[in-house]
């Protein structure tokens, strides 16, 4: 830890109060961040944790729409299961707040108040799409159209969610608005904009000096630093009826912009927290504040939170802002509106007090680097073969044995090996280790740091034998069961931060109180003659029978949630004489096989009433040889021969294509048309 800072402030993205949270969320920011923080307050360091509901903005104005309730009624609702899912996942925030709250709202509206004494914003009367059906202005999610960088047709009027350009509606192509699917309007209307543009020499200063953040992060911050035009001026109020009302003469009917008062939702929750002391957080030099946030919104933390901050005046500037990519879910992009997701409450009525298996599995696989994958046959894995397997296996081992030789009471090592003292070493080593990886928001290394200890507990145990020794050299058990003791300790202690529930149970069957990081560094926090508990299982087998009903579910949503396909588009016309040059006939299929070294080909043999003839057909992705012997078919008799595959075939069999590519028979629907009838 830099000892330049004396404290840390971590928050967490606000996420929108408008939907339950998922596992997306939880890998994203929570999870990492919930693991950071316990490590700090686990090595004494001065931290506080904050979050709390996003509850303004479009997102919640459309929920409450699509609801038919009010948009507080929806905040209402989703505040309490969003704060009741990140308690039972452990995520031990020191506040989850809110930003309906009065004192966020005094807190943004004073902030506003500031800038705007300060002549920071331009005002300016600009064009904005306007709804004439919804008499509304359609601002951030009111609008979709293509994004002009990337092409994605259903970008927002704030941001594209597929390339992470910031936007604005006038910048989407053939906009729409999402109220009421019409083409909007230009009407004028009066806002307040952040110079975006004059303030980027001094963003840009304060970027450079961030290299260190993860080439994700920066690399995006250098890219809209350095694109063609820069940074362009961004309007800090919304012609909006949800929001907090701009705190200046003539903005009746305003709201601010909700990216602006969504940060300061931070500094209005640590107020909240800490109403004596939380200047100390925001205004001291010796304060490192962190940012942990999925990358779509790293534009608004990296950019637009810091120029705010800057010309406030009075605040310290994000020191680091580890954003992760996005966690994906058996191969395709969480969806809410797809219900392409698993939902943490849901988790919960399957998995009951399995929330570590989903700490463990989501930080394992965590999307730091780039976008990662959620399986359910991975999570089935990491839980039966590394937390049962190897974590499991050998702390079970270790405390059966010890009631088993010695009624639980901690044995006197009595003479340490070459390879003991090694091993001790290693083990000594390990808090740093693991440290050194969290302190970097490397925490997929640190996890499997963590689970390397148990591996080397259980190798110990598999190479020492103390099963057998037992009968032969008791004095040497002793040392060797002490040594898997200590080991097991050490391992309640360094999980803490990742499986907090798992950690509390370990420390209460080794009848001890939770002990901290700096603890981990010495091999004998469990001292001898000291009586452990009974012990129990920390983790059971997750049968292919449990992530059965999941896969299905997603199965299910697939299903009901496929878009509809369409056709393809008509040809353009033919006569009648062209048609008639094709000589298509009813054949039946004689025999069938696979055509060697491809995938895609049989090779058929058909009665065609007038002969029998050879067709090679790519319809193996689709029917199998054996069933389609007697299958009648229709063919394109007088198709000009032509070799495939060193095989002539005659003709071409009609297929049925739909939209998703996949091919069926077209084939005459009564049994007694013979071969050879003419089709017309
Ligand atoms: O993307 C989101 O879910 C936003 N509600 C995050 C806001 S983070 C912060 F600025 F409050
Ligand atoms: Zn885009």
């Amino acid at each position: 830890m830099n000892p330049d800072f004396k404290r840390t402030l971590v928050t967490a993205a606000l996420p929108y109060a408008n939907g339950p949270v998922h596992i997306g969320h939880l890998a994203g920011c929570y999870l990492p961040s919930d693991i950071y923080v316990r490590y700090l307050r686990s090595i004494g360091h001065d931290v506080k944790f904050i979050c709390g509901s996003d509850e303004h903005g479009v997102p919640i104005t459309i929920k409450a729409k699509n609801e038919g309730v009010s948009p507080q009624a929806v905040v209402d609702k989703y505040h309490k299961i969003m704060g009741d899912a990140f308690k039972e996942f452990g995520i031990s925030f020191d506040i989850y707040s809110r930003t309906s709250s009065k004192i966020h709202h005094q807190t943004a509206s004073d902030i506003f108040r500031v800038l705007y004494d300060k002549k920071v914003f331009t005002e300016q009367v600009t064009e904005q799409y306007y709804d004439e059906t919804a008499q509304q202005f359609l601002a951030d999610r009111y609008i979709i159209g293509t994004c002009p960088n990337c092409k994605n047709p259903n970008a927002y009027g704030d941001q594209c969610e597929k390339c992470g350009s910031t936007l604005n509606p006038l910048d989407l192509i053939d906009p729409k608005s999402t109220l009421s699917g019409n083409k909007p309007v230009l009407r004028k209307t009066k806002n307040w904009f952040l110079p975006l543009d004059k303030l980027q020499p001094k963003i840009k200063e304060y970027i450079d000096k961030h290299s260190d953040w993860r080439p994700t992060v920066y690399g995006q911050c250098k890219s809209w630093l350095n694109s063609g035009d820069g940074l362009q001026p961004r309007a800090m109020t919304r012609d909006l009826d949800w929001g907090i009302p701009v705190p200046v003469e003539g903005a009746e009917g305003k709201v601010l912009y909700v990216w602006f008062d969504a940060p300061i939702g931070y500094i209005s929750a640590t107020k909240e927290l800490l109403p004596d002391t939380w200047e100390n957080y925001w205004k001291k030099k010796d304060t490192r504040l962190i940012h942990f946030i999925g990358k779509d919104n790293i534009v608004f933390h990296c950019i637009i939170f810091p120029a705010v901050l800057m010309e406030h005046g009075e605040f310290i500037l994000p020191d680091n802002v580890p954003a992760n990519e996005f966690l994906n879910l058996e191969g395709d992009k969480i969806s809410t509106s797809r219900n392409w997701a698993v939902w943490l409450h849901e988790y919960l009525l399957d998995f009951k007090g399995k929330q570590d298996v989903l700490r463990y599995t989501l930080c394992a696989n965590a999307p730091e680097t780039k976008d990662n994958d959620f399986t359910w046959k991975d999570f089935q894995t990491k839980n039966n073969s590394e937390l049962v397997a190897i974590f499991g296996n050998f702390v079970n081992r270790t405390l059966v044995l010890t009631h088993k030789y010695y009624n639980g009471v901690v044995p006197d090592p009595t003479r340490y090996t070459k390879e003991d003292l090694l091993l001790l070493e290693e083990l000594a080593a390990a808090p740093d280790k693991i440290a050194k990886a969290i302190e970097q928001f490397k925490f997929r290394e640190a996890l499997s740091e963590w689970m390397n200890l148990a591996r080397i507990g259980n190798k110990y145990l598999a190479e020492t034998e103390p099963w057998k020794l037992i009968k032969t050299n008791e004095e040497r058990v002793k040392t060797i069961m002490n040594i898997a003791l200590q080991i097991t300790c050490n391992l309640a202690i360094l999980a803490e931060p990742f499986l907090p529930f798992t950690s509390a149970k370990l420390f209460a069957m080794l009848n001890l109180p939770v002990l901290k990081w700096p603890s981990a560094k010495q091999t004998s926090n469990l001292a001898s003659a000291h009586v452990i508990n009974k012990d129990e299982l920390l983790f059971s087998k997750v049968e292919d029978a449990d992530i059965l009903p999941q896969l299905e579910r997603l199965a299910n949503s697939k299903l009901h949630n496929s878009i509809p396909a369409m056709a393809a588009e008509i040809k353009p016309e033919t006569s009648f004489d062209d048609f008639s040059k094709m000589d298509i006939r009813t054949a039946t299929i004689l025999e069938a096989e696979a055509v060697p070294k491809t995938d895609k080909l049989l090779k058929l043999l058909l009665d065609t009433g007038l002969d029998k003839r050879i067709v090679v057909s790519g319809i193996a992705a689709y029917y199998k040889p054996e069933e389609i012997i007697g299958q009648k078919v229709c063919l394109l008799a007088n198709l000009a021969p032509r070799k495939i595959k060193g095989i002539e075939s005659q003709g071409m069999i009609l297929m049925a294509e739909n939209a998703k590519g996949e091919l069926s028979f077209v084939s005459p629907t009564k049994n007694e048309t013979d071969n050879g009838s003419v089709v017309k």
